[in-house]
């Protein structure tokens, strides 16, 4: 009987899993045919090619957090760019757009920019596609047609990029780029009361130097403004006597280009890419009356050299032991990355009394941490402070994160220290142990 009752208790339970897993199927197959990406719906078709891992990616912002080595450089260079670069109202030339969609258009990602339609940058294998028509973008380029048509003439624009590619310690499939561009008009360039007989643009030829439509002044102008804003970074970014090198190079958006280098370690670093805007994405703006030239950088590179980063996979760390040796940094103070281990953190918190008689400082307990747990302490850090309202007592809770460099440390071998820390910090400090 009981027997029965089991077989037919196991019965259903298969029809319902059958039925559970035919509606989890439809719900997979559901999503198939639709991604939610920064709250939109798209189809999926043909071109789409991300994935749920790349898309994970989406909204870290990593660049906004004011901590993350990442938002310390871009506002490094957004501070230089404040500073140095002051219209004639006092406000900073440059505005910045640092919270742009990164989910683009092909138009806006390539089309806009000129690139070709049979370019290689376009292809699946090197993109990541939601659908036909939009992508996560490739570089932050693509925002540039879109600013300029708002009217804005001098911008910086942060944001994370999306690029097909192997993982290893200098490659990683999102990484972060600031773009800048800055227009200029005629009297902006002359600065002399009568500019009437000069003509910023001719019916040239293209050489070397320029574009056909621009004058030799013209384009030697802007190839001069424009290195010399890039040097003055460079030199801000890695000292005043920095080795750094102009070399030739070719964008489907501006001409002439260059890519700045930077000797760093004996080796040469490619910093960025820049050149002098094509009018012709300008015309395209509704812009017939002025010129102007563009820059991108890669993020990543420049603070993995800046703060010794090794590896480019730990700017994705939640972990506390990478991103607490950021937590106190400005963006112009010099960190020097130590490497954590590649072991777990374990985390456990101490709370106590404080002793009533004797003074206590939280850098007493620091010490005595490390003394009783040497290498195994990661962090040690007040958590919190509560005053007793009848015993005048206050009581502190530390949490305390070990790590070993060599292996996954254990729960017993953790709580051995723990508790040896708890007994000494008594018997030296004077505390009471509470009970959590
Ligand atoms: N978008 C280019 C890149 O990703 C950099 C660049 C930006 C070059 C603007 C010129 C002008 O490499």
């Amino acid at each position: 009987m009981l027997e029965k009752r089991l077989l037919a208790c196991f019965s259903l339970s298969r029809r319902f899993l059958v039925k559970y897993q035919r509606r989890k199927f439809s719900v997979a197959i559901n999503e198939k045919e639709t991604i939610d990406v920064c709250g939109k719906k798209y189809q999926r078709d043909e071109w789409t090619n991300v994935t749920p891992k790349i898309l994970s990616h989406v909204g870290r912002n990593l660049h906004l957090q004011e901590k993350h080595p990442l938002g310390l450089l871009k506002n490094r260079i957004v501070n230089h760019f404040y500073s140095q670069y002051i219209g004639r109202t006092g406000n900073p030339i440059f505005s910045v757009f640092d919270r742009l969609s990164p989910v683009v258009t092909v138009e806006q990602n390539f089309d806009s920019l000129l690139i070709p339609k049979n370019h290689i940058s376009r292809l699946k294998s090197d993109c990541y596609y939601i659908d036909s028509g939009h992508l996560l973008r490739a570089h932050t380029t693509a925002h540039q047609v879109e600013l300029i048509k708002s009217g804005i003439d001098s911008y910086l624009t942060v944001g994370d990029v999306y690029r097909r590619d192997e993982i290893d310690s200098s490659h990683y499939p999102v990484f972060h780029q600031l773009d800048a561009a800055r227009l200029y008009s005629k009297h902006e360039i002359y600065k002399q009361e009568d500019i009437s007989g000069i003509n910023l643009f001719e019916n040239g030829d293209e050489t070397a130097e320029k574009q056909e439509v621009h004058t030799l002044d013209t384009a030697l102008f802007l190839q001069a403004e424009l290195k010399a804003c890039l040097e003055k970074l460079a030199r801000n970014l890695f000292g005043e006597d920095a080795e750094i090198r102009w070399v030739e190079s070719v964008f489907p958006f501006t001409h002439p280009s260059f890519e700045l280098e930077v000797l760093y370690n004996g080796n040469w670093l490619e910093l960025l890419g820049c050149g002098v805007m094509k009018q012709e994405i300008l015309a395209n703006c509704g812009i017939t009356d002025k010129v102007g030239w563009a820059f991108g950088i890669g993020l990543e590179r420049l603070a993995m050299r800046l703060y010794q980063i090794p590896d480019i996979r730990l700017f994705w760390s939640q972990d506390t032991g990478f991103l607490n040796q950021f937590r106190k940094a400005t963006p112009t103070s010099p960190v020097t990355y130590k490497t954590i281990s590649v072991f777990p953190q374990c985390t456990n918190d101490m709370s106590f009394w404080l002793p009533e008689s004797t003074a206590f400082s939280p850098n007493d307990f620091y010490d005595l941490v490390r003394q009783v747990g040497g290498d195994v302490i990661e962090q040690v850090t007040l958590i919190d402070e509560f005053n007793h309202p009848k015993t005048k007592l206050t009581s502190h809770c530390y949490r305390i994160v070990y790590r070993h460099m060599q292996k996954t440390l254990t729960k017993t071998e953790v709580n051995r220290v723990h508790e040896d820390i708890g007994s000494e910090a008594t018997r030296l400090l004077g505390v009471k142990l509470r009970v959590v």
